[in-house]
């Protein structure tokens, strides 16, 4: 049996980080080769790195909140809540946006914003493991819009979509700016990052003086928590850890669930929390560098195991699959599918770990509908259904064949006693 977990970083490359931290040398030319790297992609754009994706955000917005007073912020209400939370922070409001039915995709249309659109400071696309293409019509939108009244901004949140394109030019070149995110769950991984691209090099200081660079202790205790989680999953103490997870999902034991799975409850602070606010590390850096090597080699393998998942699953009438174009439109951290009702999905989610299959809830929520943001003016209907209805199949590397087929039959075997 396999976990649903394998990082980009190894179990055994993180073991050797924890020494080789202790000798790092801060070096100018790691940082001039990853900027090469990711120019690569973005082309000539300003690059800013920081401790996690949330801070590029909140960064964007501090900048354009010195640029304008208007207030509203259009965002993906099916999106990491944390991003909700940094556009409050800022001291904007989110206006939330429903995605298309049984689709990531969002459907933003100015023209239906009428009288509303005097008070939009910014449109953040969220390209959900791959490209939203609404990005292609809605920078027609907002291009038309600014050349006669008070600019709107386009933010790409590309934190799942590092490598994805649309007509060959890659998701984050098409607005005026872009953030990524580098933490242990994404295709690049740093442990914790993320980065900030100012695709129109409008950012001339950074608004906010006080971050700080992370200390080596700070990347350490990083590196300990991952190794320890990384443990865990290996070949020889995941079966154990399994009946662990098994039995805390069977009787609910909810305070090991919160720490295990990552789709538990949405909360608030009053403002930006300050462990947010560090730069990268350069030592963070050089990881991020050395993955560049292999990142399309890997990126072609995740599409082509989903596309076996999609072949072998497509015939399950209680299925739909929001990503079903196997290309470089689509990332695939993991292969997503939804379930056509809650009832389906929480009884084949339970027999997967009867038959010790392990497969994700996913962590986005329909932030519309989470009483933290209410009252807002759209609950977002279809975001709710993909919210609840979710399961992910793993595409990591240490997925084979034989694991994918398990996975396969075992589905089936479910849909047989069901019907
Ligand atoms: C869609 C999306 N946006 C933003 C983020 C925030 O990234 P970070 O965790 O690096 O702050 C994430 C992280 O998972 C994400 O999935």
């Amino acid at each position: 049996m396999i976990s649903r977990f394998r990082f980009n970083i190894s179990c055994y490359e993180s073991f050797k980080n924890f020494f080789k931290l202790f000798i790092f040398k801060k070096n100018e030319i790691f940082e001039k080769k990853l900027k090469v790297e990711i120019s690569k992609i973005y082309q000539d754009s300003n690059l800013f790195f920081f401790d996690h994706g949330r801070t590029a955000f909140y960064e964007i917005l501090s900048q354009i909140k010195q640029k304008t007073k208007k207030r509203k912020v259009l965002v993906n209400s099916f999106t990491l809540f944390e991003i909700i939370n940094v556009i409050i922070y800022c001291g904007f409001t989110p206006v939330f946006i429903d995605t298309k039915k049984k689709s990531f995709q969002t459907e933003i249309d100015l023209a239906k914003f009428n009288n509303d659109l005097s008070g939009i400071a910014a449109i953040l696309i969220t390209h959900l493991n791959g490209a939203n293409l609404n990005i292609i019509n809605l920078k027609k939108q907002i291009n038309e819009h600014n050349q006669s009244n008070e600019k709107i901004y386009l933010i790409e949140d590309c934190a799942v979509a590092l490598g994805a394109k649309i007509n060959e030019k890659d998701v984050g070149t098409f607005g005026d700016y872009s953030f990524l995110s580098f933490n242990i769950m994404k295709n690049l991984t740093s442990y914790t990052g993320g980065a900030l691209i100012d695709c129109k090099k409008e950012i001339i200081s950074l608004s906010r003086q006080h971050y700080k660079i992370p200390n080596k202790m700070e990347i350490l205790k990083k590196i300990l928590f991952i190794f320890t989680i990384q443990l865990l999953n290996t070949r020889i103490l995941f079966p154990f850890f399994f009946i662990i997870i098994k039995y805390a999902h069977k009787y609910s034991v909810n305070f090991f669930l919160k720490k295990y799975r990552t789709d538990f409850v949405v909360t608030k602070e009053i403002k930006f929390p300050d462990k947010f606010s560090y730069f990268m590390h350069p030592f963070q850096k050089k990881l991020l560098l050395i993955q560049f090597n292999d990142f399309k080699k890997k990126q072609l393998s995740r599409i082509c195991k989903s596309e076996y998942y999609f072949t072998h699953l497509k015939k399950i009438k209680n299925f739909y699959f929001p990503q079903n174009e196997f290309n470089e439109k689509n990332i695939f951290l993991d292969f997503p599918i939804i379930c056509d009702t809650l009832p389906t999905k929480e009884k084949l989610f339970n027999y997967l770990i009867e038959k010790k299959v392990d497969i994700k809830s996913y962590y986005y929520k329909n932030c519309a509908e989470e009483s933290v943001y209410i009252p807002n003016n759209n609950l977002c209907s279809n975001s709710s259904e993909i919210a609840k209805n979710i399961l992910m199949l793993p595409v990591h590397e240490g997925i084979n064949e034989i694991h994918q087929n398990k996975i396969i039959s075992e589905v089936e075997n479910f849909f047989k006693d069901f019907y």
